[in-house]
């Protein structure tokens, strides 16, 4: 991580602690062990950061936080307790985790092999997540630079207006949903006077092309009948509400997927209005 950037994040102290910690782990000779307390470094480090999540990234240097130490002894020792529960199941099967876009999913998948998905894909709601995982990413080496960071931005579904690139173009892929086009223009009508120099109308039609093609290119790889469940919250952007759910509803069916519904999770209060927004479970049938 670029040393201004780390200063922001982690006091001067908390960064030798953790180089400490660090190197004492590169020991470790059993490395499924060396990469879960690299996981737990990671993790308190977070916590014991400047670094505060709700829901930008936001740092607050005097906040008193609690020990690093501390954070990492209970961390290892509650991942000690997580493993000894899934040990004591036998019944949880294996999972291989694929480290890429899930618009790539048809590399990786053969058709008709998935029985169910269930998903929490992002929001149109403007979080850049690398933002919430780069300090991890940076300290267990997922990434070496910024210019790495960019390569990751430019695979993700395109929810914030920072991971909108030049060449983008899922847009394209909705130009024939007329609520998208609607929505869009209605916060083009809402932020044309403003010069904040992110193109909010043009985030929402990427964010859906993105999930257009997501629901596209799951669609081959599920067995008959097979559901597709995504928790997903409707959303406001500069006053104008977005109907996330029936969006993808219809999406969903446009694509092919049967049985098209949503069934109510919770309801969202948002801080910056009174809206109160729906989270619901969105479900698709092959
Ligand atoms: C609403 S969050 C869900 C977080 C998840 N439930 C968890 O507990 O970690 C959406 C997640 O989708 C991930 N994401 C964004 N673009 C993606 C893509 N193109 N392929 C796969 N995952 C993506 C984000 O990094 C984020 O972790």
């Amino acid at each position: 991580m670029p040393k201004k950037e780390l200063n922001q994040w982690l006091s001067p102290s908390l960064q030798k602690e953790v180089n400490l910690l660090k190197n004492l782990i590169q020991e470790v000779s059993n490395p499924k062990i060396k990469n879960l307390l690299l996981f737990a470094v990671a993790k308190s480090c977070l916590e014991a950061s400047y670094v505060s999540f709700c829901p930008g990234t936001t740092f607050y240097p005097f906040k008193e936080k609690e020990e690093f130490w501390d954070l990492f002894t209970k961390k290892v020792i509650q991942i000690y307790q997580d493993l000894e529960k899934v040990h004591r199941h036998h019944h949880y099967g294996k999972s291989i985790l694929i480290n890429d876009t899930c618009l790539n999913a048809q590399k990786y998948i053969q058709p008709e092999s998935i029985d169910f998905i269930i998903t929490s894909p992002p929001y149109p709601n403007d979080l850049e997540y690398t933002r919430q995982t780069r300090l991890e990413m940076y300290l267990l080496d997922f990434v070496k630079s910024m210019n790495e960071v960019q390569q990751i931005k430019r695979k993700m579904v395109k929810s914030s207006t920072k991971l909108i690139f030049k060449e983008s173009q899922s847009e394209s892929f909705v130009q024939k949903f007329t609520e998208v086009q609607s929505i869009s223009e209605k916060i083009y009508e809402q932020t044309k006077d403003k010069n904040w120099g992110f193109d909010y109308p043009r985030m929402v039609r990427e964010y859906f092309g993105d999930m257009y093609l997501c629901l596209q290119a799951f669609f081959p790889l599920l067995k008959p009948q097979a559901n597709f469940l995504l928790v997903v919250g409707d959303q406001t952007i500069k006053g104008v509400y977005i109907p996330v759910c029936d969006i993808l509803i219809e999406m969903g069916k446009e694509i092919g997927y049967r049985n098209c519904r949503k069934e109510l999770f919770r309801i969202r209060r948002s801080t910056g209005h009174k809206i109160l927004l729906p989270e619901e479970m969105v479900v698709l049938e092959k």
